[in-house]
């Protein structure tokens, strides 16, 4: 049993794409194809299409929700699905996601809905949320929400990770759509925190009482040891701030950490210290959620960010190769980023933390039930860490654990080695099995709430 607090949060995490795909609302509501099918598609990649075949499996997936026993849920809700192709709400669509929620409402399981979980409309390719209309196109897919499914929203999530929607998408280049260009990172990061403002903004407007969360993923930063090298250590300090602190000070303290600021201010906007002052909102976020799932050690390089990851500190990979934190080989992760983030905010209006995804991928075969102990390792050892995290005196509150279903794994498609699902999905049928890892996370969460 977990040292946790009584008010703790149970939870599973999913999204809408991944799970839905986007081939079957294109055929039963005449929704959108997202940015994604055609991004995926030139790349002759796996594209989202079936997802974990959700769409019509409704029925069988609230009851693996419920009686997993989770006390909440987040998921998201697309708006290539919410606004028509006639620009007006799509009623099926919106039929749709109420008959699911009200659902697992009814069963007493909180909702926490991301209004984006990277499902843009395909209209949006060429430029992603830097095309002109994606603000616009945004608000009003928020207010339809707002208008339409209010009363089954228990928190507002906005964005899911900042960081993949601007790092990933316009500086890698492994996300849709798919730039590698540090011009457009720039730009994408000042838009994306200045949509995130106005998307709280307008909840908060239309509904003062709804409650929201904003949600990061982030990596926990070190350099080798015993490397005192200035250079590794400046290294460090901005990988930290372009992975992790640039998508959150603006909200709490309303400014951009200094390093970021002295070596990128020729790619700022002129008005940017009112673009970032103007995102402060700490008064009204009501968690603060932390996605986790592995760290980073980095190294001084001479690309354009002055970063690189330094593989060889690695001490132990998960099936896609991501670095796993777990001591006594490696330093605790995510005890370490929930303690850092809590004192960083401390002094500046952060209520409570909330893990609001964490997880990991593992090859398993088919069988009654597929083994997947690696999986049960991980989130054993990650819950202790939280656990450490608590007795530092963190506040936190809640956890997700990513994700039921086997689903779309963005760039990584379908293969095997990237399954997150506790659940078994047969990517022909969409036939589910649940794995080994089910009915342990099922068995903690009895022993908990007993
Ligand atoms: C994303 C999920 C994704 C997971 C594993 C998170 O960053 O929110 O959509 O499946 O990571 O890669």
């Amino acid at each position: 049993m977990y040292k946790l607090p009584k008010n703790f949060t149970f939870g599973i995490a999913e999204s809408d794409l991944q799970t839905v795909g986007s081939s079957f609302p294109i055929q039963y509501e005449n929704a959108s194809s997202t940015m994604w099918d055609d991004f995926t598609k030139k790349l002759k990649k796996d594209t989202p299409n079936k997802g974990s075949f959700k769409y019509n499996n409704i029925k069988e997936d609230i009851s693996l929700i419920n009686n997993l026993g989770v006390k909440a849920y987040r998921t998201s809700i697309s708006m290539t699905r919410v606004i028509g192709k006639d620009g007006k709400p799509n009623k099926k669509a919106l039929k749709w996601y109420r008959n699911y929620l009200s659902s697992l409402k009814k069963k007493n399981i909180q909702i926490h809905l991301c209004l984006y979980h990277w499902e843009a409309p395909n209209k949006f390719i060429e430029e992603g949320i830097l095309h002109k209309d994606f603000h616009n196109y945004f608000l009003q897919h928020t207010n339809i929400v707002l208008e339409y499914l209010a009363d089954l929203v228990d928190y507002y999530l906005p964005i899911n990770e900042l960081w993949c929607i601007c790092y990933l998408a316009y500086y890698v280049g492994i996300h849709a759509p798919g730039y590698t260009d540090i011009n457009r990172f720039f730009q994408s990061y000042f838009a994306s925190i200045t949509l995130q403002r106005d998307v709280i903004l307008q909840i908060k407007e239309s509904q003062p009482k709804s409650k929201i969360g904003i949600v990061n993923i982030h990596f926990p930063t070190y350099i080798r040891q015993n490397s005192d090298k200035k250079s590794y250590v400046e290294a460090q300090t901005i990988a930290d701030e372009i992975t992790n602190y640039i998508y959150s000070d603006p909200f709490y303290i309303g400014r951009m950490p200094q390093e970021t600021i002295k070596r990128f201010k020729k790619y700022f906007p002129k008005d940017y210290k009112d673009i970032v002052s103007n995102c402060k909102l700490g008064d009204e976020i009501d968690y603060y959620g932390v996605n986790y799932y592995n760290g980073q050690y980095v190294k001084p390089s001479k690309n354009s960010i002055g970063f690189e990851l330094d593989e060889d500190e690695i001490f132990m990979k998960n099936s896609l190769g991501w670095p796993i934190l777990i001591p006594p080989e490696s330093p605790p992760g995510l005890t370490d980023i929930l303690h850092t983030y809590s004192q960083r905010y401390a002094q500046h209006g952060m209520k409570k933390i909330i893990v609001s995804e964490n997880g990991t991928p593992a090859f398993t075969n088919e069988s009654e039930i597929p083994q997947d102990n690696e999986r049960i390792y991980y989130i054993d050892q990650h819950l202790k860490q939280i656990e450490k995290a608590i007795q530092k005196g963190v506040k936190v509150e809640g956890y997700f654990l990513w994700t039921l279903l086997d689903n779309y794994e963005w760039q990584e498609g379908y293969k095997p080695e990237s399954a997150f699902g506790i659940v078994q999905v047969d990517r022909k049928t969409g036939k589910r099995t649940k794995k080994k890892s089910y009915y342990w996370y099922q068995s903690q969460l009895q022993s908990f709430y007993r």
